[in-house]
């Protein structure tokens, strides 16, 4: 998908983020292609470390999760599509199964300024 180049944007304030905890976000830029299709991402601690991903499973290009907040499968070890169950690295992104295997969710870049978590869209 091709996006505009973004600039750092808050996603939630730092204490949101705790362990286990996956906090949605939309982003302020839409994408290019489909033309204005809004963007939205998700953020969690992987291993303590903030990693961040578009929400948008590269299979179909739409929202991974139902339900708010619910990413990982059952075993709690990959994030998961909801609609046709490809399975992705939390650390990497990268699809290990399903429909869109050896494609990868679109990774975010993250930091913590102000006591707040910001993203950014990579280029
Ligand atoms: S839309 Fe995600 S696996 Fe098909």
């Amino acid at each position: 998908m091709k996006m505009h180049r973004s600039q750092w944007q808050i996603a939630c304030p730092a204490t949101e983020l705790v362990p286990g905890k996956f906090v949605e976000f939309r982003l302020k830029e839409k994408a290019v292609e489909p033309e204005g299709m809004p963007l939205t991402g998700f953020v969690f601690l992987d291993h303590g470390t903030p990693r961040a991903y578009l929400n948008l499973c590269p299979h179909l290009g739409i929202e991974l999760n139902w339900m708010p907040g619910r990413f990982m499968d059952a075993d709690n070890l990959f994030i998961q599509c909801a609609t046709h169950g490809a399975l992705f690295k939390p650390g990497t992104g990268e699809c290990i199964a399903g429909p869109c295997q050896g494609d990868a969710l679109t990774e975010l870049d993250v930091r913590e300024q102000n006591d707040l978590i910001e993203v950014r869209v990579r280029n």
